[in-house]
């Protein structure tokens, strides 16, 4: 479907049925059952109508259809009950999978996976030109191995950006025929095209970072689990205006505002995509506009959803995405939002068991904002570490950096650079992490120059 065409506003929503598999050995961070409820969540966001799930523990996966015979038979059934027109497996399918799975249920039901409706959500709610374009390169990188008939409702957007449909559910249904032609090769030639159009809006994206730097306002970036509160949290601290809503990833494209600490010192607060669990890592590595904010940011917000019951799994599998893209060493303040809903005080002391030093708030009412901001400004100026460097002469920016910011007990010059010891306020850590003279690459490299 052309972005030009009118879109019908009552589509009737898709039936689809969900289906579960837990394999002995990788057990997720969520139960079978709680991560099949996200899916419902996911499918419900992406505009379908949820009809009927299942689930199965297997020892291993089939190699064939995912999960076993009797299994599908049970599911062929149940999906034909139920009028079932989409199935959605909580786990990637491969390659494989996906065609075999195809062959059983034909042109009658269509197979997606968990992966592929998040990128889909994530089509829906693109509404800039270089979310549009990130979402698009993703879908058509998982979409190229698996290139079957039921995949190509992914092509909607082809030759056109993405951007938001404002139609839940219409990026799932079927293909024109058209697009059914569209073949590996063009694939291939619109993945690098893409590829060149977002490099282009990066460089334009890095020299105003650059700006930032320059100027050296601190930037917080604002990270959690897909729901935590993240969007509404910048919107009650910074006055933004950025969609909030009870849905899984309202917030695609970062939104970077700034705001007054105590003290009249600023700092740049910035809204980043939703995490979840099970989102392959190559898929969170599409989003590296909003991911560069993370990595470049001095101050982690890592907003929880402390009513939800999973919070304590959910805020691990944030820390695990961090990992993944190498932030995990950016200081981090624990924010525990929709503390409003808690009607009962010894359920928020069991929290702070789970979570201490977290600050407690509610970005609906605006409860705890100040201590809040008191915690940022703290982390942000006051809070000095203990550092030893060696920084190579290329870096005299951050020499200098040392000099003005920190507080300096020792300089020695070396054959490389300037070996450097003293205290450092902590947003200034990460930049400095590199050079530390713990770091085993350049204790590895030095001994080998004196060998
Ligand atoms: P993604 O875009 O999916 O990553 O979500 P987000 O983390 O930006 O969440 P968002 O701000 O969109 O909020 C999700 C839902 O939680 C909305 O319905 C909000 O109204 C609600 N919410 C956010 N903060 C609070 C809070 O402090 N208390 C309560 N009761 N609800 C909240």
């Amino acid at each position: 479907m052309s972005k030009k065409e009118p879109l019908p506003t009552q589509m009737p929503r898709e039936r689809a049925f969900l289906i579960g598999v837990e394999i002995r050995g990788e057990e997720g961070l969520l139960p079978l059952e709680e991560s099949l409820d996200e899916l419902a969540l996911l499918a419900k966001t992406a505009g379908l109508n949820v009809v009927g799930e299942a689930s199965q523990r297997l020892e291993n996966r089939n190699p064939k259809t995912l999960i076993g015979a009797g299994k599908l038979e049970e599911v062929e059934a149940l999906a034909e009950e139920m009028r079932a027109e989409v199935l959605i497996f909580d786990d990637e399918l491969s390659p494989r999978h996906q065609r075999e799975l195809e062959n059983v249920f034909t042109d009658k039901v269509r197979v997606l996976d968990r992966t592929a409706l998040i990128l889909d959500i994530f089509a829906q709610h693109a509404s800039t030109h270089e979310g549009a374009l990130q979402v698009e390169l993703a879908q058509y990188e998982y979409r190229l191995p698996r290139l079957t008939r039921a995949w190509t409702h992914l092509a909607r957007q082809a030759g056109g950006g993405g951007g938001r449909t404002g139609n839940g559910g219409v990026g799932l249904r079927g293909p024109g025929e058209k697009q059914l032609e569209v073949d590996r090769r063009d694939i291939r030639r619109r993945i690098d095209q893409l590829k060149g159009e977002l490099e282009k809006v990066r460089a334009h994206r890095g020299r105003h970072r650059e700006k930032r730097k320059r100027a050296r306002i601190p930037v917080v970036a604002v990270v959690g689990y897909t729901n935590a509160g993240k969007s509404t949290l910048l919107n009650r601290i910074a006055g933004a205006d950025v969609l909030t809503a009870d849905q899984l990833f309202a917030t695609l494209d970062p939104t970077t505002r700034r705001v007054e600490l105590s003290g009249g010192r600023v700092a740049l607060f910035t809204d980043t995509v939703g995490f979840i669990q099970k989102l392959p890592t190559t898929l969170v590595a599409a989003f590296r506009a909003t991911l560069e904010e993370i990595s470049e940011a001095e101050l982690l917000l890592h907003v929880i959803d402390a009513t939800h019951p999973s919070a304590l799994a959910q805020s691990e599998a944030v820390l695990e995405t961090l990992a993944d893209i190498s932030a995990e060493h950016i200081p981090m303040l624990t924010v525990l939002n929709k503390v409003d809903r808690f009607a009962d005080d010894a359920d928020l002391a069991a929290l702070m068991e789970d979570f201490p030093g977290g600050v407690q708030v509610s970005a609906l009412t605006g409860a705890g904002m100040e201590a809040l901001l008191d915690a940022v400004h703290r982390k942000l100026y006051e809070s000095f570490t203990e550092v030893s460097v060696h920084l190579p002469f290329q870096e005299g920016a951050l020499i200098a950096l040392f000099h003005e910011q920190g507080q300096v007990d020792k300089v020695e010059h070396t054959r490389r650079g300037v070996r450097m010891e003293g205290r450092l306020p902590g947003r200034l850590l990460a930049r400095f992490m590199p050079f530390e003279t713990t770091n085993v690459i350049e204790v590895l490299e030095e001994e080998e120059e004196d060998a």
